[in-house]
């Protein structure tokens, strides 16, 4: 079982689909979920195909009863997880990574050549090794998928998508908005790293911009100048003195995080976010956890009537983030053998994941977070940072909510499940004696 394997059932999945005559592509409402939908929407435009999508958050029983209707479905980022999909009769395909097992269907999955579906190919990437289109679509996928530094599969997605030449791969400065934002924005909304004395200081900002020298408008148009505006020696001068400030105060540990690996979407407009794959993928997950997969599929395929919509998504997802992470931080528990924070009612289920992940950072154990779903039903996340464990949070965690009248999977290291309400109890006792 190897890449020549995984290309051929990439290949009897494409001319099925080619043979479809008006599919509904079912896909996850994620970043991977939404980019490997477009690859596939892209495709089918492609071969001239009526085609119709739906979003779905899960596939539970009603997702399933909803989808019996249907002649021809393309299951993409969802599917693969579980075997309720064996329900359907009609003609089917899955495009997936997530840990899969007795599935009668015809998938493509990473999990199922022998490679790592958590973290060396994303449903994205699947999509693209079948269709063979959108490939910086699919880096953005693995990247929304925190999939990186990149391995397995993701490494030869990463070589076709530079020699198609819809990805450069560079170093430079790793802040945010280096295309979209005004310089003053740019080092006053820093915050991965964060930057003391200048994120979140606008006297602090201003005044180190003024020690640099640099002129901060383009002097033709009196527009505000963003860092892709500078040249190579003002960008020199921006990089050396933000190190040389971060060193003067100690912290060389930020200055080493301020340059690192970019992708860049070479076929996308430079003065924007979808410029930058991870600044990208920060906008679908924007426009899919706040119920806008219409807006990320849509800047996907057609950029710039999206654009502003998807700028605004971003606002209110910075927002919700900041402000769950905050949440969970003062609300964190040891329960032992796992970290637990009871966010119901308060953080969303949609971002609820994308917190944990946030709050990992040195914690050793796994961490579980609990929201509530639109039914009332308990949503759990959970996460893990060390990728040495022998645990299998996917499995465990649908395990233990099928025990309870629950579904859930996902991967080794970040799956999830919905339970109800009244099993909370049950539910992390169980899951103790798992961990
Ligand atoms: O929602 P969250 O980001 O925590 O999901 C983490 C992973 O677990 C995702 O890959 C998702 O598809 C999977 N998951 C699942 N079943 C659920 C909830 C999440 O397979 N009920």
């Amino acid at each position: 079982m190897g890449f020549n394997d995984f290309l051929e059932k990439a290949e009897e999945v494409r001319r099925t689909v080619e043979k479809f005559k008006n599919p509904l592509v079912v896909h996850h409402y994620d970043c991977d979920g939404i980019t490997s939908g477009a690859i596939t929407i892209k495709a089918l435009q492609n071969m001239n195909k009526p085609y119709r999508n739906k979003v779905y958050r899960k596939l539970d029983e009603t997702a399933i009863e909803e989808l019996k209707t249907e002649k021809e479905i393309i299951f993409v980022d969802l599917g693969g997880g579980t075997e309720l999909v064996n329900e359907l009769k009609e003609e089917i395909v899955i495009i997936d990574h997530h840990q899969t097992k007795n599935i009668n269907h015809l998938q493509i999955n990473p999990e199922l050549f022998g490679y790592d579906g958590c973290l060396g190919l994303s449903a994205s990437g699947a999509a693209y090794f079948t269709f063979k289109t959108s490939s910086d679509l699919a880096i953005v996928g693995a990247l929304g998928d925190v999939q990186y530094p990149f391995k397995e599969l993701n490494l030869k997605l990463l070589d076709e998508s530079i020699q198609r030449k819809e990805i450069e791969k560079t170093q430079d400065i790793t802040l945010y908005g280096r295309g979209a934002r005004p310089l003053i924005q740019f080092l006053l909304y820093s915050d991965d790293p964060y930057l003391p004395g200048i994120s979140n200081n606008e006297n602090g900002t201003k005044s180190f911009l003024e020690s640099t020298g640099l002129i901060l408008k383009n002097e033709t148009s009196e527009k505000w100048k963003t860092y892709y505006d500078l040249n190579a020696d003002e960008k020199k001068i921006l990089i050396t003195s933000l190190i040389s400030y971060l060193c003067d105060k100690n912290l060389v540990d930020y200055s080493k995080k301020l340059i690192g690996e970019v992708y860049l979407l070479k076929n996308r407009p430079k003065n924007c976010e979808m410029y930058d794959a991870v600044e990208f993928s920060t906008i679908l997950n924007a426009c899919g956890r706040n119920n806008r997969t219409d807006i990320g599929l849509g800047v996907c395929l057609e950029h710039d009537k999206y654009y502003e919509d998807a700028k605004n998504l971003l606002l209110v997802h910075r927002k919700n983030l900041r402000e769950g992470v905050q949440y969970a931080k003062n609300h964190i528990e040891d329960f032992g053998k796992f970290y637990f924070i009871d966010a119901r009612g308060i953080i969303d289920e949609s971002i609820i994941g994308v917190v944990a992940g946030m709050l990992l950072s040195k914690r050793d154990k796994p961490l579980i977070a609990a929201s509530l779903d639109e039914n009332g039903n308990i949503k759990f996340s959970s996460r893990l940072l060390d990728k040495e464990s022998e645990l299998n949070l996917g499995k465990i965690l649908k395990e233990v909510s099928i025990q309870v009248g629950g579904i859930g999977g996902g991967h080794k290291y970040a799956a999830g499940c919905t339970i109800p309400n009244n099993k909370i109890n049950e539910f992390l006792l169980e899951l103790n004696k798992h961990f």
